[in-house]
């Protein structure tokens, strides 16, 4: 962990540090995550990332934020990091979109609060605004059927509505979509940006509509704007629009148009390493470590 500035003993962690990799983690509503919330040493990280997967039923959560917080303890205890996401699905593990409004607004709340009163006990760099959409990822779901100014003002509003109560926990929030942060936040980096679809079609692609290819540049220069050095992240994907990347090909992983080239192009701190699993196995094989330090090292240059 770099540290920036001196820190005095007994305050509240304020440092910036590097993130880097981090590794990846769920606990799920309903699920036994005995196993997820004991303290497991995380490989070549200082992060989690954390996937928080909660029933769409208006129910209390209360056992899972339970497991939240005693996972918190455990990882924060240890000067491992949380970057959570919550999301809607199944005790089986399966996915599903956002509720209703009035049961979704309430969730946010519970969890809000959950992130603020968490704070002093585990770090938590930024957190990704999740809640909408498969996956938490602010697509497919009745809040979320649009990007920015095309969609609706309703939707927008309560997509306004969940990142302010996050905002209130006085942690960043990062955005899934360009496009809606700049219809909510122009240019504010107060706000930053995770993409979960990194390096689909490689170098310039437009990461699984990221950046829509009919306004690519703007979409690639608001992103760095806002997101560049900027606590942005997210995870690699193999599965979406543009997929024609080969991450099989650990040569064109770790050579110069690589994502090592890519992370210093848009001053990304922070990647799941263990999607799409190809990266993972590359990640994993002990004789690619030259590359996966260089990619560490490109990571941990940004904030
Ligand atoms: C707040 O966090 C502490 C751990 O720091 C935990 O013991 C407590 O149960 C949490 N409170 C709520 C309401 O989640
Ligand atoms: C940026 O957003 C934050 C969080 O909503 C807000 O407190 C701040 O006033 C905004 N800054 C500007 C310049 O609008
Ligand atoms: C990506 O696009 C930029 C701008 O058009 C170009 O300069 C660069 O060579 C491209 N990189 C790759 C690897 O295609
Ligand atoms: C990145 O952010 C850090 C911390 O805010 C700052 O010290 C550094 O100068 C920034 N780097 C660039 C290239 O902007």
């Amino acid at each position: 962990m770099k540290l920036t500035h001196p820190l005095a003993f007994g305050a509240v962690l304020q440092q910036v540090s590097a993130i880097g990799f981090s590794t990846y983690a769920q606990i799920v509503e309903g699920g036994d995550n005995s196993g997820q919330i004991t303290y497991s040493k995380p490989d070549r990280s200082t992060t989690l990332f954390l996937y928080i997967q909660i029933t769409p039923d208006g129910a209390d959560h209360s056992a899972i934020v339970n497991d939240f917080n005693t996972l918190a303890q455990n990882y924060g205890s240890q000067g491992v990091a949380l970057i959570p996401r919550v999301r809607y699905g199944y005790s089986d593990g399966s996915v599903t979109t956002e509720p209703d409004e009035s049961i979704l607004m309430n969730d946010v709340s519970t969890w809000a609060a959950a992130f603020s009163n968490i704070t002093g006990t585990v770090d938590i760099p930024v957190i990704q605004a999740g809640f909408l959409g498969e996956w938490g990822e602010w697509h497919d779901g009745q809040y979320c059927q649009n990007h920015g100014t095309d969609d609706t003002a309703a939707d927008l509003k309560v997509k306004g509505d969940i990142v302010n109560a996050l905002l209130d926990t006085g942690h960043k929030v990062a955005l899934r979509y360009p496009q809606d942060h700049k219809a909510l936040f122009n240019g504010n980096r107060s706000v930053t940006i995770h993409d979960d679809c990194i390096f689909d079609a490689g170098f310039n692609g437009t990461d699984g509509g990221t950046w829509p290819t009919d306004d690519f540049q703007t979409w690639v220069d608001y992103t760095k704007q806002v997101a560049s050095n900027n606590t942005f992240g997210g995870e690699g994907c193999k599965d979406a629009g543009d997929a024609t990347f080969d991450w099989s090909d650990y040569s064109a992983v770790c050579g110069s148009d690589g994502l090592a080239a890519y992370i210093n192009s848009f001053q990304i701190a922070y990647l799941n390493a263990y999607n799409p699993t190809e990266f993972e196995s590359l990640f994993k094989d002990p004789s690619e470590n030259d590359c996966v330090d260089t990619i560490m090292a490109a990571l941990e240059q940004w904030s």
